[in-house]
C-alpha cells in the first residue's frame, strides 16, 4: 500500500464515528482531505460540518457539504484532523499545513478528537518534524530570539501567510520530552498566537492505518 492508501484507509475508517445528524470538525491536510470525500457521501446525513482553515471551507463546500461559523455551534461530537507526529500518549504535532491556530480551536469546541494517520507519524519521541509556531508578524524577530534560548532553531516559513494574517516559525532541533509543559510555555511567549503542540488536549482516539489495517489506539487505554 502506498502512503496515500494508507491515509484513505485512516479516514475511511473514521467515518464510523461521524453521529448521524451532528456537525463535524473537521482538518486540514492530505488525511483530512480524505475525509472531507468520504464524509461527501454520507453528507445528506449530517447537519454540516465546521472547517479548520480556508482550504478545507472549500473543499466541503465543492461537495455540497453545508459550512457552519463556529461561533454559531455549541457542541460537535467529532474532529477529525491528521497530524505531522503522534506519540504513545496521543499528543501531537500539527500545523505542517499552517492551519494549527483554527485546529486547535475547532478541536477545543469538539467533544472527542479523533486523528486520522498513516503509520509513519507514529514516533516514540517528537521533535523530528520542525515545531510549527503561528506568531504576529511584528514579534517575529523577537519569538525567535526567545525560542532560539529554549533551545530551537527557528526558520521562517517564507512566502507563507496564515488564514488569520500571521507568519509561521519551525523550529528544529527540540526534542519534546515533556510535550505539555512545552506547550504550556511556549504559550507565554509573547507574540506566539499557537504553537503546533497539541498535549494538552491531544487526540482522544488514534486511527493508525499500517499496512495490517487500520489500528485503533484509545487515549482512555494508555
Ligand atoms: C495542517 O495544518 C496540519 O496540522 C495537518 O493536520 C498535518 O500537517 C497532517 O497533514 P497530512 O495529512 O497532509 O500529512
Amino acid at each position: 500500500m502506498t502512503q496515500d492508501e494508507l491515509k484513505q484507509a485512516a479516514a475511511q475508517a473514521a467515518l464510523d464515528y461521524v453521529e448521524e445528524g451532528s456537525i463535524v470538525g473537521v482538518g486540514t491536510g492530505s488525511t483530512a482531505n480524505h475525509f472531507i470525500d468520504g464524509l461527501a457521501r454520507m453528507k445528506d446525513r449530517i447537519a454540516g460540518a465546521v472547517a479548520s482553515s480556508e482550504a478545507s471551507a472549500e473543499r466541503l463546500a465543492r461537495h455540497g457539504i453545508r459550512l457552519f461559523d463556529l461561533n454559531d455551534v455549541n457542541a460537535m461530537p467529532v474532529y477529525v484532523d491528521g497530524a505531522d507526529e503522534i506519540d504513545s500518549s496521543l499528543a501531537m504535532i500539527k500545523g505542517g499545513g499552517g492551519a494549527l491556530t483554527r485546529e486547535k480551536i475547532v478541536a477545543a469546541v469538539a467533544g472527542r478528537f479523533i486523528c486520522i494517520c498513516d503509520e509513519s507519524k507514529l514516533v516514540k519521541t517528537m521533535g523530528r518534524f520542525p515545531l510549527p509556531i503561528e506568531v504576529i508578524p511584528m514579534a517575529r524577530a523577537q519569538v525567535a530570539r526567545e525560542l532560539t534560548r529554549l533551545g530551537g532553531k527557528p526558520v521562517l516559513r517564507t512566502g507563507f501567510v496564515t488564514d488569520n494574517g500571521n507568519m509561521i516559525l519551525d523550529v528544529h532541533g527540540l526534542s519534546i520530552t515533556d510535550p505539555v509543559g512545552l506547550e504550556t510555555s511556549l504559550n507565554q511567549i509573547v507574540g506566539v498566537v499557537t504553537n503546533g503542540l497539541f498535549a494538552r488536549r491531544g487526540a482522544d482516539i488514534l486511527l493508525l492505518a499500517t499496512t495490517r489495517g487500520v489500528e485503533r489506539h484509545s487515549r482512555a487505554t494508555q
